[in-house]
């Protein structure tokens, strides 16, 4: 079917986060891959002159579901979403974490369209980059704790590439999953420090069944060590319910003693903090919201995974 009515028949199966029971074919939809600044940029003209809501998901490509309910909820709320897929190596602090790092652009570009994206962007890092970025872009304290503290550079190599993705699509809101809960406080940061009419829209994360976040770099660990990550999610779950009768500090030794017990796992931190400061907190009064994030190194290679979850939910 090529109908007009079956577009919008397909429009309205992604709009409900439905997919259509029976393919559509729908010609009029096509999704747009594009690698320069210039296609990018004619792509998005007509949409802003016509005043179109856009809709921005940065990635890194080798896309999971976690990444399609990013997808799912930009297309549901915006007439055009982009999704760029960049491996952005101004954020990578160590050279082989970069070289390993999965890209599958043919299989990401066959699950976007099934979603309903409009415009893929996976510029080189020439086109992104023709000049070294020389931009510093500190936001202490929430960038200097935790994944701040341990990856030097990274969160402003996460500066230097967002805030070229919003200065080139202008988007009106832009879609993160709060795997990377600290990510979110410094990008927040980031947009009003440099006044970027941008909303940030924090998407929850998506779990397998057996608990593990979804992560690009979940494709690196063998099948053992698959089985051997679900303890993170696991216990992080376990120590809220523990956390009820037990104060911050034995919830903390609770969670770290169980993962480094674990053979194959490795914590490398754990904090539970303000969930808006990112500082850590003494007593679960001390905040209104409370989050406890984890960094763990798993199996041989080692693959450093993070995860957090939510011990108090700000009313
Ligand atoms: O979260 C990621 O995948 C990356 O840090 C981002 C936001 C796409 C910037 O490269």
């Amino acid at each position: 079917m090529s109908t007009p009515e079956g577009c919008a028949a397909r429009q309205q199966a992604i709009r409900l986060n439905k997919q259509p029971v029976t393919p559509i074919y729908c010609f009029s939809y096509v999704m747009k891959v594009l690698h320069t600044v210039k296609e990018l940029q004619a792509a998005l003209h007509q949409a802003r002159q016509e005043g179109k809501h856009i809709g921005l998901v940065p990635t890194m490509g080798a896309l999971h579901q976690g990444h399609a309910s990013l997808v799912q909820r930009s297309v549901a709320e915006n007439d055009v979403t982009v999704v760029s897929v960049f491996v952005n190596p101004t954020q990578f602090n160590d050279p082989n974490d970069l070289k390993n790092y999965p890209r599958t652009l043919q299989a990401d570009c066959d699950l976007l369209t099934t979603l309903g994206a409009d415009i893929v962007f996976a510029p080189s890092v020439q086109e992104v980059y023709p000049e070294p970025d020389t931009r510093a872009f500190s936001y202490p304290p929430i960038d200097t704790v935790m994944e701040g503290a341990r990856r030097p550079g990274h969160f402003n190599g996460v500066c230097q590439i967002v805030s070229k993705l919003f200065m080139l699509v202008e988007p009106d809101c832009a879609y993160f999953g709060e795997k990377d809960y600290q990510q979110i406080a410094v990008v927040r940061a980031m947009t009003a420090d440099l006044h970027l009419p941008v909303e940030i829209r924090p998407c929850p994360i998506v779990r397998e069944e057996s608990g593990l976040a979804l992560s690009s770099r979940n494709t690196l660990l063998t099948e053992a060590e698959r089985r051997t990550a679900v303890c993170i999610s696991q216990a992080l779950k376990t120590s809220v319910a523990f956390a009820k009768d037990h104060s911050v500090q034995e919830t903390h030794d609770f969670v770290v003693g169980a993962l480094n017990a674990t053979q194959g796992l490795e914590v490398e931190y754990f904090e539970i903090v303000d969930g808006d400061s990112l500082q850590p907190i003494q007593a679960w009064s001390d905040a209104e919201s409370v989050v406890g994030c984890i960094t763990v190194y798993c199996g041989a290679r080692p693959v450093r995974l993070i995860d957090n979850i939510k011990y108090k939910v700000a009313p």
